[in-house]
């Protein structure tokens, strides 16, 4: 009999047929909410998943499902699987990078754009009819032209947040990461190494684009806003868990923080009222990598990852962008 894959969510329709080559395809046609119990349910009949962030699959999801074998998330942050749990379970895990990056750095320099120039804020007044108010200091924001934009978080998407703030608006950037990067990178954007606490510091506009892990959880909290420049814009487009929310919120309602501009959130899909009531904050619904072309190329890298894992296709038994056949090897030879 053929492979079964799972496919959670309503993807691209050519792109699910493609997996239909090699698979029998359990698609879905309704986007779906699906509880850990519903989960478990659809990976326990399959060998393969193709799932996105809000799907979490862990130690109890797997528990049951004796013939699964890989699972490939259309996305880049894979904080929504225990990699451990998959590699001893022999699961290969694999994500969608580098298709979202130049996507997901747009979306960062937009929300940066957005709340240090107060865009939404000055069109709901303006839909409000208060342009009747205006005065010459109305809708005063923060220049972004040649200021400090401080990057946390140097991958591929800090990289190219770098690259467009430099080359594009002559920024001067700063950066902290796990690790220093490679000079040849530094120089092309002319981005400095600094510490956490200086980054803080010295930063007119931070953006996070670091993955989150449980060390990082709150990160951004009340005392690392209180080291920030009360003109400062803060953007998150990485995972909500990194910042505290309500210690933002209070910053921003307290004249601590000058603006923020937030793509993800803790509780996605809900967002914290005390967020909600604020002006000098720029929200979006977690659409990083929302343009036509990135969507249709991760869930294409996904499917390539899947029919590679399942040892199916021209890339048979490697797949572009696994996260863990290193640790499923140690599993095995350990
Ligand atoms: C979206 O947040 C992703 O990780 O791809
Ligand atoms: C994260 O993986 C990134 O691409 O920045």
């Amino acid at each position: 009999a053929r492979p079964r894959v799972w496919v959670s969510q309503p993807l691209f329709d050519e792109e699910i047929e493609r997996l239909g080559q090699y698979f029998d395809v359990q698609a879905t046609a309704e986007v779906t909410k699906y509880s850990a119990g519903d989960i478990a349910a659809r990976l326990a009949g399959v060998d393969g998943a193709l799932i996105t962030l809000n799907e979490r699959v862990g130690a109890a999801e797997v528990a049951g499902a004796g013939g699964l074998r890989a699972v490939a998330n259309v996305g880049v942050g894979y904080n929504n699987l225990d990699l451990d749990a998959l590699s001893a379970a022999g699961i290969i895990a694999s994500n969608t990078p580098d298709v979202l990056t130049e996507t997901t750095a747009d979306l960062g320099f937009a929300l940066l754009m957005a709340a240090a120039r107060r865009i939404t804020e000055s069109e709901r007044w303006l839909r409000e009819g208060q342009w009747r108010q205006w005065s010459f200091k109305t809708m005063l924001g923060h220049d972004i032209h040649g200021s400090t934009l401080g990057i946390l978080g140097m991958g591929r998407i800090g990289q190219g947040i770098a690259r467009r703030g430099a080359l594009g608006f002559g920024m001067k950037v700063l950066y902290h990461n796990r690790s220093r990067l490679p000079e040849a990178v530094e120089a092309e954007t002319g981005a400095r190494y600094v510490g956490f606490d200086d980054l803080l510091a010295q930063a007119d506009h931070l953006v996070l684009v670091l993955p989150y892990t449980p060390a990082a959880h709150h990160l951004v909290n009340a005392a690392a806003l209180a080291k920030m420049k009360p003109s400062a814009t803060l953007v998150n487009i990485a995972r909500g868990g990194l910042v505290d929310e309500i210690a933002l919120a209070d910053a921003l309602a307290n004249g601590r923080l000058a603006a923020a501009g937030l793509d993800v959130y803790e509780g996605e899909p809900n967002v914290r009222p005390e967020l909600l009531a604020l002006r000098n904050v720029v929200l979006t619904p977690h659409i990083g990598s929302a343009s036509l072309d990135t969507r249709r190329g991760m869930v294409a890298l996904a499917v390539d990852n899947l029919i590679a894992a399942l040892g199916q296709g021209p890339d048979a038994g490697r797949p572009p962008s696994a996260l863990n056949l290193g640790q499923i090897d140690a599993g095995k030879t350990g």
